[in-house]
């Protein structure tokens, strides 16, 4: 396992901010952890990078405990927490290269190795132009090739697709999972918004006021997907309620909203109608994978 987190818990003053965050995650897997603002995505990440004291819990990075064990712990963990720096006035390429400066001679971070992350992160067009002219996604990549200089097989980036437009979120999305595929890294990205990155991710772990409320592969996150959000319109949805569990959203007094699988539908049809309920019309509206957690737990929209 490259990341474990056991029931981290971070209190700051009198306010809980963490509760038993647990989560893991692999060699190759790409973890995506969603939440809205202030849920407790950044702090988590804090305390798995050592920037924060853990109230109680663990962290093991490789197996090494980041409390006990910082230096072994940290070593092979690359990360983006807030915007990359960067010295404006030169060039992706000196960038880079101060960079790699920084590590021991050991690492062997050497101009091959530079080389190969520019490839990485597809920047060798404008790697020897300056920083201030790049734009926002070519910033964001060039941070990826800094943080994965040293071969780390951990990666950490939290909300990268922040100001990304469409285009540069899909270009990160299929960076990080060549990175995952061909360099092996085990990757957590932390996002408020599941759709930009559900494609991207072979799990899922939501975050909620500072506890987990879903943790899944994204096999099984899919299959939640693939119940349908039906409308339905009748004569008169008063019985609904009753008929439903209080599982539909009545929406007046025709028209009501449900979240149920293709037989469910034939069932309730079939309740209906036994209690004299005339049905007009079925249609259906596909729901994303974020809706379809949101009705799981609860309803409380992230943004
Ligand atoms: N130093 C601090 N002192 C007190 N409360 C804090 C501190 N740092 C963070 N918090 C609180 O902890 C909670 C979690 O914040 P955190 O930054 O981890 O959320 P987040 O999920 O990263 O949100 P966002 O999507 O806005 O980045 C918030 O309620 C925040 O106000
Ligand atoms: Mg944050």
């Amino acid at each position: 396992m490259v990341l474990e987190c056991n029931n981290l818990c971070k209190r700051i003053g009198k306010k809980q901010i963490l509760n038993n965050i647990t989560f893991n995650i692999n060699e190759g897997e790409i973890m995506g952890f969603i939440g809205p603002n202030g849920a407790g995505k950044t702090t988590t990440i804090k305390l798995i990078l050592g920037l924060q004291s853990i109230t109680s819990g663990q962290v093991k990075i490789n197996g090494y405990d980041i409390k006990r064990n910082f230096e072994k712990a940290i070593y092979k963990v690359g990360s983006i927490v807030e915007n990359p720096d960067f010295y404006m006035y030169l060039s992706g390429y000196d960038n880079l290269k101060l960079s790699a400066n920084l590590y021991k001679k050991e690492d062997k971070i050497d101009e091959n190795r530079v080389n190969e992350v520019i490839k990485l992160v597809g920047l060798e067009n404008r790697i020897h132009d300056k920083v201030s002219k790049y734009s926002l996604g070519m910033r964001q990549r060039l941070g990826i090739a800094q943080a994965i200089l040293h071969r780390p097989n951990l990666l950490i980036l939290d909300e990268p697709t922040n100001g990304l437009d469409p285009e540069g979120i899909k270009d990160l999305r299929i960076l990080l999972s060549k990175l995952a595929k061909e360099e092996k890294i085990a990757i957590l990205i932390s996002s408020h918004n599941l759709a930009e990155i559900e494609n991207t991710c072979t799990k899922i772990t939501i975050i909620k006021n500072g506890e987990i409320i879903e943790s899944t592969s994204i096999e099984n996150a899919k299959k939640i997907d693939q119940k349908t959000i039906y409308e339905i319109e009748v004569d008169d949805t008063s019985k609904i309620p009753e008929i439903t569990g209080n599982s539909a959203d009545i929406m007046n007094k025709n028209i009501f909203k449900i979240n149920m699988e293709k037989e469910e539908i034939a069932d309730l049809v079939e309740k209906m109608v036994k209690q004299n309920i005339r049905v007009y019309k079925i249609s259906e509206d596909t729901t994303s994978l974020e809706d379809a957690f949101l009705k799981k737990t609860g309803g409380n929209k992230i943004v």
